[in-house]
């Protein structure tokens, strides 16, 4: 043990102060031996019957905790705020800033000397990183695992068929009492989305960027090696508290790299550019958006997972996991980056094996040769956009066409299925005011479903652009993330329907072909439609969010405190 334990500035305390830290804990039997030197361990645990990819939580913690108790470790699990994508509204992203706050304080506060996050759905991977980063203290993460693959009338299926069944019950291809029926087809076990949503996304992003033991990707929750790989992790954390290993040993800017790098040849989604974006603002690394197309360019789509590719999470693991993914495109990581183990990521991942090269293609060969994400930039998103191009369809990446505008969310539900709508598959469908400061919150809704009377005549994909994010496990040439958002009144803000716009995917460019002269005129008539909030958080929020292609976060909570207790009281 190279320092004090942190926790002794609690526990090892004499007089008074030392009596009430100690025995108030020892209501809940725990010996008074635990309380002299032992490394004490804080299990961050999101597990909320409202997040149901983390309901299993509470299981998957004493599995850490056996493992954090035999390292010779003091366990104590808390609970921080959960977000569950499916039940929050407006939107989980709103409250993804406040969770990670909550996680941020929670660890300072209190006596821990080591953290284990416990991750999940979609916004508890980042919101937990995102916090930890703030205090930096040896933190290793552990996520839930992902559903086993949904089975659905003699087919796998996963979230990405709801958006292809909620568009056959439109069109009058599917009933709804099918529809009712795979509910429960699809959702059938523990854990989160089967795809390489954004949960798993997340899951692998820690992976790669070495807070986490090798495989914690993709095993999925109800596999018993989920388990083992807990435990495990509860006996490496209290090494890593005894090795001083930090946050910040480990998120390196190599680390960040190999990260975007191994999104790209998973086809990961497009929320990981805004949390890793995050992130990076917590842990002082810099980071910007063009570093996520420069570093993804050369790196092709290996992983044929859904929504890019046809396979489900568990296949992944089965196939040989995201080691062997890493395995694969060796020759563009940063090999010698550390990782929780104390081991290089080289060294995870270099005994891998690939057992099913239909999952796991070659380089050489690759599922897709698109990389996973490119970001454009052009007089409609003065600081860029993103899109995922192995989701979208490859006639519509070099395209131009008249612009449909939506204002708001609200403005498209009344007229998008309206038969005088004057749209056709040649059409660029425009939603504005979905951004963080417009809606707010910035909600996946960007990948906004077809007109009716287009889908009925057998159109599934036109171009679509908007200031909000899509889902992980949406797909389509869907262009996201436009900043400056419309609410702050940029180009963006002024596109009118009929107004032609070029999207050009090979050079990185989205064009309002609309002359300077006139956007300049337009902008000076332009006046604000997003209701704006005057009270509690949502209020803070919309003062202070930053924009997406700096990661979203509050303007005050870039950086971090650290884990010195401002003021000691007592
Ligand atoms: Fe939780 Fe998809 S809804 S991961």
């Amino acid at each position: 043990m190279k320092e004090k334990l942190r926790s002794q500035g609690w526990f090892g305390k004499t007089g008074k102060d030392g009596f009430i830290y100690r025995a108030w804990m020892k209501n809940q039997g725990i010996p008074d031996y635990e309380f002299r030197g032992k490394p004490v361990i804080g299990i961050c645990n999101t597990w909320s019957e409202l997040t149901p990819c983390n309901a299993h939580f509470r299981e998957l913690a004493e599995s850490i905790k056996r493992g954090v108790s035999e390292a010779g470790g003091l366990p104590v699990e808390f609970p921080v705020m959960s977000l569950g994508e499916t039940l929050i509204k407006p939107t989980a992203m709103l409250y993804r800033n406040l969770a990670s706050m909550d996680v941020e304080e929670s660890i300072r506060a209190n006596p821990v000397d080591g953290v284990v996050l416990m991750c999940g759905c979609d916004k508890t991977t980042p919101s937990l990183v995102m916090g930890a980063c703030s205090v930096n203290l040896p933190t290793i993460v552990v996520s839930g695992g992902p559903m086993l693959a949904g089975k659905f009338q003699g087919r796998d299926i996963g979230t990405s068929d709801i958006w292809r069944f909620n568009d056959a019950v439109r069109a009058g291809e599917m009933s709804q009492e099918d529809l009712t029926i795979s509910e429960a087809c699809m959702a059938r076990s523990r854990g989160h989305c089967a795809v390489m949503g954004t949960a798993s996304t997340m899951a692998a992003m820690v992976e790669s960027l070495g807070l986490t033991l090798p495989d914690n990707a993709a095993i999925p929750a109800a596999d018993a090696r989920r388990k083992v790989l807990a435990q495990m992790s509860g006996i490496r954390i209290v090494e890593m508290v005894k090795e001083n290993l930090r946050m910040s040993d480990i998120l390196t800017r190599e680390a960040f790299e190999n990260s975007i790098i191994t999104n790209s040849a998973i086809g990961g989604s497009t929320n990981f550019i805004i949390h890793l974006l995050a992130i990076a603002g917590r842990i002082g690394v810099p980071l910007e958006l063009k570093d996520f197309d420069k570093l993804s360019a050369l790196v092709p789509v290996v992983a044929n997972i859904q929504p890019s590719g046809k396979h489900f999470m568990e296949d992944l693991y089965y196939a040989g996991g995201l080691p062997a993914v890493m395995k694969e495109i060796d020759r563009f990581l940063h090999g010698n980056a550390i990782t929780a183990n104390g081991k290089s990521i080289r060294e995870n991942y270099e005994k891998a094996t690939c057992y099913d090269r239909d999952i796991i293609s070659t380089v050489e060969e690759p599922f897709n040769p698109l990389s996973g994400v490119v970001i454009l930039t052009g007089n409609m998103c003065e600081n860029g956009a993103v899109m995922k191009p192995s989701a979208a369809d490859p006639k519509l990446l070099s395209h131009t066409g008249k612009a449909v505008v939506f204002e708001d969310i609200d403005d498209y539900k009344k007229r998008v299925d309206d038969p005088d709508l004057d749209v056709d598959e040649t059409c660029i469908l425009v939603l504005k005011n979905v951004g963080p400061v417009g809606y707010p919150g910035m909600p996946e809704v960007g990948n906004i479903s077809l007109p009716k009377k287009l889908l009925t005549r057998g159109i599934h994909d036109m171009i679509r652009i908007s200031d909000g994010r899509m889902s992980g496990t949406g797909f389509g040439t869907v262009i996201l993330h436009a900043s400056p958002e419309a609410a702050l009144g940029g180009n963006f803000a002024v596109i009118r329907s009929g107004d032609t716009i070029t999207l050009d995917v090979p050079n990185r460019k989205l064009t309002l072909n609309v002359s300077e002269e006139e956007l300049t005129k337009r902008r000076k008539e332009w006046k604000p439609k997003h209701k704006i909030y005057d009270r509690g958080y949502v209020s803070l929020y919309q003062q202070q969010v930053e924009q997406a292609h700096l990661g979203a976060d509050m303007v005050y909570l870039r950086g971090g405190s650290g884990s010195e207790v401002s003021r000691d009281s007592h």
